[in-house]
């Protein structure tokens, strides 16, 4: 295809006029690599953005979806459903944290949160508790874009200047790097921050609150894993307080951490989970909000009979191409392993692989958890808060893709990254690090 027009299309999340000076256009994709339209070959440590979970290009998907387009290209959720949609939810159910195997399904992450804060809500309603409207999160935190996602946002460039609700109280950020640097896997040091949920609790009192909201790990704010005993403390003060713990597993989930979700693998079970991206290997957009079945039936109960049970929903929700491609791509999470790799050798490969980067100068942490990773630049006055941009766009020039936020680099590769493909990218980052260095 000939290079398209750049001035029509306005991209999210994205410097768009230095786009337009230095376009980096992505053509096509394979395994872990990503080719440019003139045919340079990508390294892409980041999965796209958490979604290629699988690796790219998977025959088995695209056939499953064009399988599905030609049997049944659209069935309306609202009354109605297609088998193919209550197939995956049942294939999802099997993977779910203990009791959350009722799934409502949406088309993105950002749908999912906002989904998750309904059904919070109307089950605090429907058990005669309507006063809990209140909503917990935490500095650092990224749950979409929508107007509840952007009210529970951490992250003050993308919640400052947009319209933002005024239940929202925020836990302190766990990224504490004088206590923390250089940590594998969970840090030792900070479950003692959560004594700021206590004084949220006796100030604005328990029977106020709805829910917590939190990442179990950290991703679009810099890859923060949670201290040891974090997320077990969390668990205790909302089941002591009856608030409920909503876990955004968007990134965390579908075997980036060892584990279907975070949650198996930290064994900390939230009542509501949200997900999205690589719930289908991410070739079409689909997400979903795991749901206590006792808060189901709660809603359901307290529902006057003969309309929906929840006034909420999308027209693309469990679209059949969509679930059609989620059973294609558990196919190949079940065969080849790919929920539970990361805890194993590769994850052990992985971890030591980043470490080794500790002799670079200009870094002063590095994190990883699963296959999950991030790198810290010391603070570079020549890019205030945003150390890590440079470093991002000099390793496209090396042939690698990976996701700057402010001063760190962050790093999520396809579950099917071999040794080979761990050393390179190490090579790459490593080189375009030394190149961006202060003068
Ligand atoms: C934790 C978390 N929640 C929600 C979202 C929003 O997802 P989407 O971009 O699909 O709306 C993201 C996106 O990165 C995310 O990381």
């Amino acid at each position: 295809m000939a290079t398209p027009s750049l001035d029509h299309w306005w991209q999210p999340f994205t410097n768009v006029r230095a786009f337009r000076d230095n376009p980096r256009l992505i053509a096509r994709g394979e395994g872990c690599f990503v080719y440019t339209p003139d045919g340079r070959e990508i390294l892409d440590i980041t999965a796209g953005l958490w979604c290629a979970n699988l690796g790219h290009g998977r025959r088995e998907i695209a056939e499953a979806v064009q399988r599905q387009l030609l049997e049944l290209d659209f069935a309306p959720p609202f009354q109605f459903g297609a088998p193919v949609t209550f197939a995956f939810a049942a294939k999802l159910a099997e993977y779910a944290p203990p009791g959350l195997d009722r799934i409502f399904f949406t088309k993105s992450g950002s749908e999912s949160v906002e989904t998750a804060l309904k059904i919070a809500y109307a089950w605090q309603r429907a058990r005669g508790q309507g006063t809990r409207t209140r909503f917990i999160a935490r500095e650092r935190g990224y749950h979409g874009v929508n107007v509840g996602g952007t009210s529970l946002q951490g992250i003050a460039n993308n919640r400052k200047g947009f319209p933002v609700l005024d239940n929202v109280d925020f836990l302190p950020d766990l990224l504490d790097i004088p206590a923390n640097a250089f940590s594998r896997g969970l840090p030792q040091n900070g479950a003692d921050k959560l004594v700021a949920l206590e004084k949220i609790i006796a100030l604005r009192g328990a029977e106020n609150i709805c829910a917590v909201i939190v990442e179990p790990i950290v991703g679009a704010g810099g890859m923060v894993p949670p201290p040891v005993g974090y997320l077990e403390r969390l668990r205790e003060l909302c089941t002591q307080h009856d608030i409920l713990l909503i876990f955004d597993e968007v990134v965390t989930g579908f075997g980036r951490t060892g584990a279907a979700f975070a949650a198996t693998r930290l064994g900390v079970t939230p009542d509501l989970m949200t997900t999205a991206k690589a719930i289908n290997g991410g070739a079409v957009p689909m997400g979903g909000v795991f749901v206590r079945r006792d808060i189901q039936e709660a809603i359901f109960a307290a529902a006057p009979k003969g309309g929906p049970e929840l006034f909420h929903g999308n027209t693309y929700a469990g679209a059949p191409v969509a679930t059609a491609a989620g059973l294609a791509a558990f196919e190949i999470y079940e065969r080849e392993g790919l929920l539970t790799r990361a805890a194993g050798p590769i994850g052990r490969y992985w971890e030591d692989a980043l470490h080794s980067l500790r002799d670079v100068p200009q870094l002063i942490d590095i994190r990883n958890f699963g296959l999950l990773g991030a790198v810290t630049l010391a603070p570079d006055a020549r890019y205030p808060g945003a150390a890590g941009v440079p470093v991002h766009n000099r390793c496209w020039e090396n042939g690698l893709l990976c996701r700057a936020v402010g001063d760190n680099l962050v790093m999520s590769p396809p579950l099917v990254i071999s040794e080979h493909e761990i050393d390179l990218f190490i090579e790459r980052l490593r080189k375009s690090i030394l190149e961006v260095r202060p003068g």
